[in-house]
């Protein structure tokens, strides 16, 4: 037991209540805070199944200064803080651009204004890098113009970090860029809840699988790839969730010279869509009934991860299949069937 505290933002949402079990095994005291404007307090009883702990947890909306402000005043001994607490959808924020940026934005700045001298890790996406020119995508590789107001906020609050460890140095934080993360906690206790039909493959894939949709549009297959199906690089959320820890620790035992870094978060390859469909039905032992459709606005070809960086610098790497990720995926999606 290690005792030191770590605020985690948006900790009941899918990457942070994997995040928080994670912290929680490794000894940390966690703090949750979130809006519940895409999780349930249920999330809590599955992260104390899973741990046997029930971490603190405050319904507090990140743009509400005064309540921002309040809580850490009486938490002035964060070790760190992660934040999550964010809105994610690609076309949501195409339609209610000022909504994401107001939520993304302000939530970000109210934390680097209140907190005392904590650590942060931030969880960005390698939606910054666009369609890169070169594969695997190295974190010194461009940043693209985002394509969506989403895409937007996550370069836009990179840039706010950096700005803000250039003047406060006493202050040090990590953007963690992630590629695509899938699959659940082995227990099946939690897990992704996409509210509504699902856009991204994953959870699509399983729902088609479980009856809940009649058969998966894959989004077209004339692209320039082994199948001509686009390339992504799918990473077990498990595996991101300990990379956080890692990020954490790495940040706490001041190991950086700089005090602001970024590191890509993947597995380093790539798998296209019906690589993955394959895969889904080796490890499942379910068809999946699919059609090729046309391609979808904004898709880009192909995205994976250089990930030495985090392997040499973090001591990190993912560790679990391809194969795995989407038979927890699976097992998940049961789980929330019968309920
Ligand atoms: C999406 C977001 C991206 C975000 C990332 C993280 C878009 C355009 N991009 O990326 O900004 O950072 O999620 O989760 O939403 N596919 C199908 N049929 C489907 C759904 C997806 O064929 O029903 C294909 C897509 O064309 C893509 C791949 O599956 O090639 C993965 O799609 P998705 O899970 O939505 O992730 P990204 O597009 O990589």
């Amino acid at each position: 037991m290690n005792n030191k505290k770590i605020l985690v933002t948006g900790g009941l949402g899918f990457i942070g209540s994997h995040t928080v079990v994670a912290l929680i095994n490794e000894g940390f005291k966690v703090i949750i805070i979130d809006n519940l404007s895409n999780c349930h307090t249920e999330v809590l009883n599955g992260i104390q199944k899973i741990t046997g702990e029930t971490p603190e947890f405050h319904e507090i909306d990140l743009r509400e200064k005064k309540k921002v402000d309040k809580f850490f005043q009486k938490n002035d001994d964060l070790a760190g803080i992660i934040h999550f607490a964010a809105s994610k959808s690609v076309g949501e924020s195409i339609k209610k651009p000022l909504m994401y940026y107001e939520n993304n934005l302000c939530g970000l700045l109210n934390i680097l204004s209140f907190q005392s001298n904590s650590n942060l890790i931030f969880s960005s996406s390698c939606t910054v890098y666009g369609e890169a020119d070169r594969l695997p995508i190295s974190e010194n590789a461009p940043i693209k113009k985002a394509e969506s107001p989403y895409g937007n906020t996550k370069q836009i609050g990179e840039e706010i970090i950096k700005d803000f460890c250039k003047v406060e140095k006493d202050f040090k934080a990590i953007a963690l860029r992630y590629f695509n993360p899938i699959g659940a906690h082995s227990s099946a206790e939690i897990g992704e809840l996409p509210l509504g039909t699902p856009q991204n493959l994953i959870p699509y894939i399983t729902q088609t699988a479980i009856g809940q949709r009649e058969y998966l549009s894959v989004f077209g297959n004339d692209y320039f790839t082994v199948d001509g199906t686009p390339v992504r690089d799918y990473i077990h959320v498990m595996d991101l969730a300990e990379a956080h820890v890692a990020a954490l620790k790495h940040l706490i035992e001041a190991k950086e010279e700089t005090n602001y870094e970024v590191f890509n978060l993947g597995t380093g390859s790539g798998n296209s869509v019906l690589q993955v469909i394959r895969s889904f039905e080796e490890a499942t032992g379910q068809q999946l009934s699919y059609k090729v459709e046309n391609r979808r606005e904004g898709d880009i070809t192909a995205a994976y991860a250089n990930v030495e960086k985090a392997n040499e610098k973090l001591g990190w790497q993912a560790v679990r299949s391809l194969e795995e990720s989407l038979k927890s995926a699976w097992e998940w999606q049961k789980r929330c069937a019968k309920h």
